[in-house]
């Protein structure tokens, strides 16, 4: 596979760590962006990728950054990752706030990250954006027990994936949404059953197979489809 552009929004650990190493390992020239460039770990610092500052609830972060993106040469894929749990399991503990805050950086990020790269984007050869969804996300699936914030962040991130999905098409691009599956993250907890670098790795390998034929899917790590 040529050597390609891509940036990956929540790098500074979990999976987004994962993703940046394993991609410049591959050969890629990534992006990575972290909320605070002061505390990049050994790990990131190593991998000899471009650390940027993004605050993806931040509408003036995304701008900045997408400023300096677009001037350059152009961007293969935008892997929107960053994502934050909500502290909101049972209908008593339901709060405007603790969906504003889950909505800002699950669903606001990576719409308008999408937008404001653009230009970028369509400079680029495989013109793809991989939007870091969840099984949790799936309406069809819709399990209980965990944060309503987030699941409804997962489904509403769907939905961008596929209007974008299909307002781009003309343009070639792919656009699909991602469930990572369970991972032993600071998110996913200790008790995950998954390896985040295994989990990495096959997520990258279904992703590099995908077509513009695919664009608007969702899907787990080994491609299967997920019912909306
Ligand atoms: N782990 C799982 O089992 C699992 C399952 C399904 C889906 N996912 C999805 O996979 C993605 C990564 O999850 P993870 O398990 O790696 O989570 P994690 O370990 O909690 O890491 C989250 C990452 O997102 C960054 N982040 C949070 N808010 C941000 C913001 N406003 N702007 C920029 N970066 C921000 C964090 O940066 P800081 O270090 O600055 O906080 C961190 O790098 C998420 O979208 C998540 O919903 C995870």
């Amino acid at each position: 596979m040529p050597t390609r552009s891509v940036l990956v929004t929540g790098s500074s650990r979990g999976l987004g760590l994962e993703f940046a190493v394993a991609l410049a390992r591959a050969g890629d020239q990534v992006i990575a962006t972290v909320r605070n460039t002061a505390k990049i770990s050994e790990r990131l610092r190593g991998s000899g990728v471009r650390v940027e500052s993004l605050d993806a609830a931040d509408p003036a972060s995304i701008h900045t950054l997408a400023e300096k993106i677009n001037s350059g040469p152009g961007l293969d894929l935008l892997i929107n990752n960053a994502g934050v749990i909500g502290q909101d399991p049972t209908v008593d503990a339901l709060s405007f706030d603790e969906f504003r805050r889950v909505f800002d950086t699950n669903v606001f990020g990576p719409a308008v990250m999408t937008r404001a790269l653009l230009p970028a984007l369509r400079k680029g050869k495989s013109r793809a954006v991989w939007n870091i969804s969840s099984e949790l996300g799936s309406i069809a699936e819709s399990t209980p027990g965990f944060s309503y914030a987030y699941s409804a962040s997962k489904s509403a991130l769907n939905m961008v994936t596929a209007r974008l999905a299909k307002d781009l098409a003309p343009d070639g691009f792919t656009v699909v949404s991602f469930c990572p599956g369970w991972n032993k993250t600071d998110m996913g907890g200790a008790q995950a059953p998954l390896d985040p670098a295994d989990s990495i790795a096959k997520l990258i390998a279904t992703g590099n197979r995908l077509t513009a034929a695919d664009s608007g899917r969702y899907m787990r790590i080994d491609g299967s489809t997920i019912p909306w």
